[in-house]
């Protein structure tokens, strides 16, 4: 088992250091560990935010553990060369098109929700969100108007292929959760009233949905979805959408949670099984700027993506309910730091999971 550790900017590092802790504890029998440098690190350190030899290192892991990339230095470099591209670029180099971002309540946390408690404590839902296409990666540039004004532009586009199959993940994703409780449902989350791109994809949903029939299959325009979320959040089971709106909309479900620091990702490509075995598994937040190097930063989005990782591309479901556990424990005990209004810092986070494991 080969697992690739990509700590990157900012918090990264911080929170991978307890990830790698809570990785010593499990002892993996024939585990091989590699680090390798990522944005604004792989800039500073070989002159790119994706080095030749971390994309190397990437393509021959089972699995990959990733910290966040951004730093503030990098933001004025030309785009190719930002940190960013560092994530973008291991997406799809890696054909990563699967992005699974679970929100779930912990017990004891439902009155450090944004939401009130008794709206947030229904909160069970999988964001399942579109990683290699969409605005994201379509034509970009700035280009000067006839009359000299410049002007930006991102080309939004979806090919129906690349629909269908993350259509098909968030069917099966659904009819998976329904085995354990799950509500059998999934909400499509477009902009279909106003773009042909989500004419698109709405359109093959429904094509995609004929092979589920056990799966409720609704659709909503992308503001009424971010005002459902807080409105209630606990209608929704899977959402499925595409790139630039399940970034945000997976934001806006961290805080109905309680916080950005809880939630784990995880980037999945073709399927082999359920869901495929290479898979890169992150945090959903960023490097964090604001608060690195202070030992402040939440450890737990970090150590509940490498649970994600041992049970999707490791196949090891027993140690990652093990880490889950142990995570929802150290919560329910009152341990958490300043992003839940709590005192603790990442290492002591870091050493109540161990505690619990
Ligand atoms: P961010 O997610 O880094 O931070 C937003 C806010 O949430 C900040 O106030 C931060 O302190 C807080 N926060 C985030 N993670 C936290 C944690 N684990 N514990 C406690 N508080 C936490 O978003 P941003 O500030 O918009 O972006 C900062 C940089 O990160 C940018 O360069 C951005 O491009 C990058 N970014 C990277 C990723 C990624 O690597 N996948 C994701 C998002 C943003
Ligand atoms: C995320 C991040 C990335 C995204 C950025 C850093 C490219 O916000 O993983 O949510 O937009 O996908
Ligand atoms: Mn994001």
């Amino acid at each position: 088992m080969k697992i690739a550790l990509f700590p990157g900017d900012g918090i990264g590092p911080e929170i991978m250091e307890q990830a790698r802790r809570v990785l010593d504890v499990l002892a993996l029998p024939g585990l091989v560990l590699f680090e390798g440098d990522v944005g604004g690190v792989g800039y500073k350190r070989q002159g790119h935010p994706l080095p030749q030899d971390t994309l190397e290192m990437a393509k021959a892991a089972d699995a990959i553990l990733f910290g966040a990339v951004g730093d503030p230095e990098c933001d004025s470099l030309e785009r190719d060369l930002r940190p960013e591209q560092a994530i973008l670029g291991l997406r799809s180099a890696l054909g990563l098109f699967a992005n699974l971002r679970p929100a779930t309540m912990f017990p004891g946390l439902e009155d450090l929700s944004a939401l009130r408690p008794e709206v947030a404590r229904a909160i069970d839902l999988l964001i399942v969100r579109e990683l290699n296409g969409d605005v994201y990666f379509g034509d970009k540039g700035t280009r000067v108007l006839d009359d000299g004004r410049r002007q930006g532009f991102d080309i939004m586009s979806y090919a129906e292929d690349e629909v269908r199959r993350i259509a098909h993940v968030g069917f099966r994703a659904a009819q998976g959760r329904a085995k354990s409780g799950g509500k059998g449902r999934m909400c499509s989350v477009d902009k279909a009233n106003v773009l042909e791109t989500s004419q698109l994809w709405r359109d093959v949903v429904i094509d995609t949905a004929v092979e589920y029939p056990d799966v409720e299959l609704s659709h909503m325009y992308v503001d009424n979805a971010a005002m459902q979320l807080v409105r209630d959040p606990g209608q929704f089971d899977v959402i499925l959408t595409g790139n630039l709106f399940g970034d945000i909309l997976s934001d806006q479900a961290s805080m109905c949670v309680g916080s950005i620091g809880l939630l784990a990702s995880a980037a999945m490509g073709e399927t082999q099984g359920e869901f495929g075995t290479l898979g890169l598994f992150e945090p959903i937040h960023g490097s964090a700027p604001d608060i690195a190097g202070q030992g402040k930063a939440n450890p737990l989005a970090m150590i509940l993506s490498l649970a994600m990782l041992l049970r999707h591309s490791l196949g090891r479901e027993d140690d990652a309910a093990r880490v889950e556990k142990a995570v929802a424990k150290t919560l329910e005990d009152g341990i958490f730091g300043g992003d839940l209004g709590g005192s603790a810092g990442t290492a002591e986070i870091g050493d109540a999971v161990l505690q619990r494991m």
